[in-house]
């Protein structure tokens, strides 16, 4: 057991100005949805260039909402990628919908747009893409794709709050065309509302949509009215999460930068040994990433253990990881589905062997160093 201090995986950074506000919040009279919503949202559309935006308690509902506002359901197909939090095939599922999944790209680990083309049939409706730590899915050819195949998109950008394309931030309109974005707000994101997420929409119509299915669609009137047309849920913001979350949005270019610049400490220490070792780094990219998370892929084929060994060794160092994510078609419910191991290999490769490091603002040179020479030292001893 190390005696030198933990190194989480990640760990949110909330300051006083933001503990004041919570409890300023509580003190209010008022904590559940109200003005803190109403301002977190119109602070991310702002962010978002004036896009419609509503807040809601998760970033898996925002896309629930978004399939069922597009009118998604049973027989319809949607296509995704193996390579993601689960959430973004279950609410597929949930909408009685068929996922679809495609391999993907071994480089970018993001879904392989090559292969998007090949899985369009008549029944198909929608793509979610995923910015897999932060990475943007290129938007020029999954908007070209969308448009030729008359496809609605849900961006499930959970990890890609502060990240950008062309220069502009995701959940902007782009000039290659725009649909539903979809953020998260949990504590291991970029910025966090505890739990939460928000959805950029496309008109005050589909906002209208969502205010109904985010509360047991209910729309009121007057002083006393209530109408119920659709079957909504319960999925609002509190305003205490959304007042941390205003303090977080006020920081989002600091902890980016912050990111950035521990991403390429990571490869400055990691990048010769990646070499020597066969360890897959991650797409270096410094324009558009907003680096969610540093994730490398283990030499498999090199190593006499397992991914589970060599993190618990790193633990015993004092070292957090993670895996983000195993493949989605080989779990329990997805093989009941049909699916099966070999459908979709380069997923199954990189999941098998894909390990997230420490990466949070916060996070010093040194410690990045630490990681660095104690990965690099346990790969080495587990050379075949
Ligand atoms: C890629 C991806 N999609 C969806 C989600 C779901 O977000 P939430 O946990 O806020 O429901 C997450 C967050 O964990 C995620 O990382």
């Amino acid at each position: 057991m190390s005696t030198l201090p933990r190194i989480p995986m990640t760990r949110p950074t909330i300051d006083e100005a933001t503990i004041t506000g919570v409890a300023d919040v509580l003190r209010s009279g008022w904590i559940t949805s109200g003005p803190q919503v109403k301002a977190f949202e119109a602070a991310v559309s702002e962010y978002c260039g004036g896009r419609p935006v509503r807040a809601f308690n998760s970033g898996t509902c925002t896309m629930e909402i978004a399939l069922r506002i597009a009118g998604i359901g049973e027989g319809d197909e949607v296509i995704t990628t193996p390579l993601s939090w689960v959430a973004t095939s279950n609410v597929i599922l949930e909408v009685g919908a068929k996922p679809v999944f495609v391999d993907i790209d071994p480089m970018t680990r993001n879904i392989d747009l090559n292969r998007v083309q090949a899985a369009v049939t008549p029944r198909t409706r929608a793509v979610i893409p995923v910015d897999l730590a932060g990475l943007p899915v290129d938007r020029r050819r999954l908007y070209a794709l969308a448009q030729q195949h008359k496809l609605r998109v849900i961006e499930d950008a959970a990890q890609s709050f502060g990240a950008l394309w062309n220069g502009k931030p995701i959940g902007q309109r782009m000039e290659s065309g725009s649909d539903f974005v979809s953020f998260s707000f949990h504590p291991n994101k970029n910025i966090t509302t505890i739990e939460g997420g928000c959805l950029v929409l496309n008109d005050e119509r589909e906002a209208k949509l969502a205010e109904q299915y985010r509360l047991q669609g209910v729309v009121r009137s007057g002083m006393d009215g209530m109408e119920v047309e659709v079957l909504g849920g319960k999925f609002n913001l509190t305003d205490v999460a959304a007042r941390v979350g205003l303090g977080q949005l006020a920081r989002l270019q600091e902890f980016t930068a912050e990111r950035r610049d521990l991403a390429r400490t990571y490869f400055e220490l990691l990048s010769q040994p990646a070499q020597r070792l066969s360890i897959g780094l991650p797409v270096a990219d410094f324009s558009n990433c907003n680096w969610h998370m540093f994730q490398i892929v283990l030499p498999e084929a090199r190593l006499d253990c397992t991914r589970a060994q060599i993190m618990t060794e790193l633990d015993a160092a004092g070292i957090g990881t993670g895996v983000h994510y195993p493949a989605i078609h080989l779990f329990a419910l997805y093989r009941k589905l049909g699916w099966q191991p070999g459908d979709f290999p380069l997923a199954e490769q990189v999941c098998r062997n894909i390990l997230t490091l420490p990466l949070f603002p916060g996070l010093a040179r040194a410690d990045v160093e630490r990681v660095s020479n104690t990965l690099v030292a346990i790969l080495t001893a587990h050379l075949k």
